[in-house]
Formats: C-alpha cells, sequence, structure tokens
C-alpha cells in the first residue's frame, strides 16, 4: 500500500528566519572587526548596533510573532526540559517532532538571545582607551566604562561556548536522532508524517511585524545618531 504522502507544515516565519541568519553575520562581523587583521572600531560597532536591533526586534517578536517566535510558546519548566533531555540521550531515543523549539531548545535560544543582548548592550557603554567608543559610554563615567568594557570582553568567551554548544546540538539532532533541524530554519517549513498533527505557526501579521520593526528601530536610530554626531 502506499504511504500516506507528507505535508508540509511551517515551522518559524519568515521575519524570525531573517532575525536569526542576519544574527549569524552581526556576531561574526562584530568578531572578524574585532580579532583579525581586518579590525575596524567603526565597522566592529555598525555589526554591534546591528546585532542590538536584531536582539530587540526578537524580543518584540517573542510577543508579537508566529505561535513558535513567541516566548509563552516555548519557554517551558525547567522539570519538562530536564525530562527532555533525559529522553534524548537514552539509548532508545525516538522524539516527537516538537512544536517549534524542543521544551530544551527554548532554553537553549533564550541563552543565545540573552548572551548576545547583554553583549551589544554593555557594547553601548564601552570604550577602546584610544579615541572611540561606544555611543553612550560617554554618559555613565569613565569607571563604569572601564568596568562594561571589560565585561564585554570577557562576555564573548561566553557567546562563543554558547554557539559551540548550539552547532554540537544541531549536529546530534542530525546524526543521532536523524533529526535535521538547519533546513527549516533556511526554508521555514517541515516534512509532516502522518501521525505527525503540530499545526502550521501560520503566517506573520504584517501590522505586528511593522510594530516590532519599529520597537527595534527608534532606539538604534537614537544610538546611531549619538553616535555619529560629533
Ligand atoms: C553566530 C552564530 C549563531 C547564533 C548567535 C545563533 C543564534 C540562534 C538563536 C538565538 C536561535 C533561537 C531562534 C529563535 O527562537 O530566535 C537559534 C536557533 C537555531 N539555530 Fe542558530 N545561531 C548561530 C549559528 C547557527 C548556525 C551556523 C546554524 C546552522 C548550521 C544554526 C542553526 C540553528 C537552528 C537549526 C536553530 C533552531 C533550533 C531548534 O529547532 O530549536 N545556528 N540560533
Amino acid at each position: 500500500m502506499k504511504a500516506p504522502a507528507d505535508r508540509l507544515v511551517r515551522v518559524w516565519d519568515l521575519p524570525l528566519r531573517l532575525f536569526h541568519w542576519l544574527l549569524v553575520v552581526a556576531v561574526a562581523g562584530a568578531w572578524i572587526t574585532k580579532e583579525t587583521p581586518l579590525e575596524s572600531m567603526d565597522w566592529h560597532m555598525r555589526f554591534g548596533l546591528a546585532a542590538f536591533f536584531l536582539i530587540v526586534f526578537r524580543l518584540a517578536w517573542g510577543v508579537l510573532g508566529t505561535r513558535t517566535a513567541r516566548f509563552a510558546s516555548f519557554v517551558k519548566t525547567p522539570h519538562k526540559a530536564v525530562s527532555y533531555l533525559k529522553k534524548m540521550l537514552s539509548p532508545r531515543a525516538r522524539l516527537q517532532p516538537s512544536d517549534g523549539h524542543s521544551p530544551l531548545g527554548g532554553y537553549a535560544a533564550l541563552v543565545l538571545i540573552g548572551t548576545v543582548g547583554l553583549q551589544a548592550l554593555s557594547g553601548i557603554f564601552s570604550n577602546d582607551s584610544i579615541m572611540s567608543g561606544g555611543p553612550l559610554s560617554g554618559y555613565v563615567g569613565y569607571q563604569a566604562s572601564d568596568a562594561l568594557t571589560a565585561f564585554h570582553e570577557f562576555w564573548f568567551n561566553l557567546i562563543i561556548a554558547a554557539i559551540v554548544v548550539h552547532l554540537a546540538a544541531i549536529l546530534f539532532y542530525r546524526l543521532r536522532l536523524k533529526t535535521n533541524l538547519v533546513t527549516p530554519m533556511v526554508v521555514g517549513t517541515r516534512h509532516a508524517g502522518p501521525g505527525d498533527l503540530i499545526p502550521d505557526t501560520g503566517r506573520p501579521s504584517p501590522v505586528k511585524l511593522v510594530i516590532a520593526l519599529l520597537v527595534a528601530a527608534v532606539p538604534t536610530v537614537v544610538m546611531w545618531l549619538v553616535w555619529s554626531t560629533p
């Protein structure tokens, strides 16, 4: 008998996917322009402000986005995350597809959003002890700015650690659980078999999208103006 055809189910909306891949570019760009021979403080700050914009957008989208983008849908109790981890690591692991982030993946998303957010926020107050500073570095006094600069330099190591764990988890899903998480994060959809009843996340509301973009754009433009005004 012929098996029923797979359905294509929308998992991640387009704004969330654009957020994700632009965040990858912003974080990589900020690192390259600080830690390699392509060093440029101006470009480092542009990438940093882009990361700030993206994180504020994601916070707003966590309330206004489609179901799988909303914090309320993917932040589960720690207990659920731990039992999911146990199931995942058991030798006979057979996990059902999750509705967006798994209970554990939800916490991973919060860690990535939170660590990059704190990095971008501290950069706004940091200085390079020569002549450049983040947009608000001149408003908090030298001592506070120096302390936040030290935090900014240290904190990036935690982002690298979070990214390594993130990529290792994706590889684990692929190799051990035979689940491809990357394609849905690129194209937005996944194949759902006959017994898989998780509903489509739906289409984003254009009005809510404009609101989330404005929520992120206003503080970013203010920072940009403060930074670029002599
Ligand atoms: C600078 C590096 C990266 C950062 C900062 C980052 C950040 C994030 C964040 C914040 C999320 C949560 C999405 C959300 O709900 O907003 C996420 C999820 C995800 N990321 Fe990344 N990411 C990075 C690199 C990558 C790379 C290189 C890949 C693919 C090879 C990847 C694949 C994914 C996938 C598949 C998910 C969804 C996981 C799930 O189903 O729960 N990420 N990432």
